[in-house]
């Protein structure tokens, strides 16, 4: 009996510290996580917006670095900028009918251009033409379509005198080595602009009212790169937090060896396919509709609505989220090519919008149907069958499925679809007209 107790000691003061090794930056609980970010695992589809100076250039947001132009090449681009039919309200018109249940917007990108009016720098829309808070007019908008409201912030600045050369700024240096970079940076100082990245964050999350997301953009630690080290990455996220207890983190602040360093991963432009290792992750893949964020005029790689709507169903059916983004043009419209994909998503998710909130993947005892996809939603107990294919002979076969259903109809007019048993099988009659969905969708009440 004394052995047992010394070997139950034993385990537990060899798994405790295993439990605790994770290292910690908050006392929130696994529940209270959930139940903090539990709108934003519901909402599933969010919208991007990515809109600044590079969107004049209209040849990739990075411009400024990849064609390694300076402060003073870049200003025609402010002299410039002049979004003469920006109106925020009819974006936030166009998310709501995609379905879109949030949306994060480009407050400041790399090259450090603010759309908002912050006191701590005149690089602002407010000096340029168009002399208006930018920011402010897309909350308000967005906010009164009750689209949730999100923040991007570059913590990249390749625009301000202290912000250190690295291996990615414009004015990098080829093959350079550590004396070469210690004397081009000579008289820039990261603590000033350390100081300007936390007043900024402060100005955002003060005074905008709630904000539900900031999306911090990137660490890339290493010789000439930056990292957590750099943006004094705990206390920023303290601060955020303190600031704005609900909002929602992403995970580019380099804190990774933190449990609570982030609040979701972000798999950036990846293939539809690979999202299934992200299954019981907390994540949000974020994509565009071509190759570029920032409004790329020549840019001609643009997904078709069948991918646009297989990553939805893919990110879905795979438990996580799906931030498209959208590139306005310099006079302040989405392009006629983004208000095509999204009416067309506006379409579909009219119609198979059940299948998309709140679910996520299907219980391994549901076999997925041949051709098809299947999301789950746990509080309503309903299966969904996303129809890649319909067959042709009429028939779904869905296996293993017998005594599992009490219900089975298509999900776009809610019309009855019998089906038959056939041994553990049950097999479901299609719809002898196809549904004028690129994708339809069955939905399966579970016993
Ligand atoms: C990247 C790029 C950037 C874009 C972002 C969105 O890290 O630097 O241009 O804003 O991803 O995920």
């Amino acid at each position: 009996m004394k052995k047992l107790i010394y070997f139950c000691l034993l385990g537990l003061l060899m798994t405790g510290p295993v439990f605790s090794q994770q290292k910690h930056l908050s006392n929130e609980t696994p529940q209270q996580k959930t139940e903090r970010m539990q709108w934003w695992t519901d909402a599933r589809f969010g919208m991007f917006i990515h809109w600044g100076l590079y969107s004049e250039a209209a040849r990739h947001e990075w411009v400024k670095n990849h064609e390694r132009l300076t402060n003073q090449q870049y200003q025609k681009y402010f002299d410039n900028f002049d979004p003469d039919h920006f109106n925020p309200k009819k974006w936030a018109k166009e998310a709501k009918a995609a379905g879109m249940k949030y949306a994060v917007l480009t407050t400041k990108h790399h090259e450090g251009f603010c759309l908002f009016d912050s006191k701590y720098t005149d690089y602002k829309a407010t000096n340029t033409p168009a002399h208006r808070d930018l920011v402010r007019e897309f909350v308000n908008a967005f906010r009164a379509e009750g689209i949730k409201v999100g923040f991007y912030y570059s913590l990249i600045d390749w625009h301000h005198p202290d912000f250190t050369i690295d291996g990615y700024h414009p004015q990098r240096i080829d093959n350079g080595d550590s004396a070469a970079y210690a004397k081009i940076n000579k008289g820039r100082d990261m603590d000033k602009y350390r100081k300007y990245l936390f007043n900024q964050v402060r100005e955002l999350l003060t005074n905008y009212g709630k904000i539900d997301i900031l999306w911090l953009d990137f660490s890339y630690p290493g010789k000439f790169g930056k990292g957590h080290k750099d943006w004094h990455a705990k206390d920023l996220l303290k601060m955020i937090r303190q600031l704005q207890p609900g909002i929602i983190v992403d995970n580019r602040l380099d804190l990774n060896d933190y449990s609570d360093g982030y609040d979701f991963e972000t798999p950036e432009q990846v293939n539809a396919n690979t999202l299934v290792k992200y299954r019981g992750k907390t994540w949000e893949t974020c994509q565009t509709f071509s190759g570029s964020w920032g409004y790329y005029r020549d840019e001609t790689s643009w997904k078709t609505n069948h991918q646009l709507l297989d990553l939805l169903i893919s990110s879905v059916t795979n438990g996580g989220n799906l931030i498209l983004n959208v590139g306005p043009t310099a006079r302040g419209e989405f392009d006629y090519r983004a208000v095509s994909h999204l009416d067309s998503i506006a379409y579909w998710m009219h119609a198979n919008d059940r299948a998309i909130y709140g679910c996520t993947f299907a219980p391994d005892s549901y076999q997925v149907p041949e051709g098809t996809k299947l999301s789950y939603n746990p509080k309503t107990k309903r299966l969904y069958v996303f129809l890649y294919k319909i067959p042709e002979d009429g028939k779904l076969r869905l296996p293993g499925y017998n005594g599992k259903i009490s219900y089975a109809q298509l999900l776009n007019d809610d019309s009855e679809l019998q089906y038959k048993t056939q041994g553990e099988d049950l097999m479901l009659d299609m719809p002898k007209v196809r549904p004028p969905y690129d994708i339809p969708v069955v939905e399966l009440m579970l016993k």
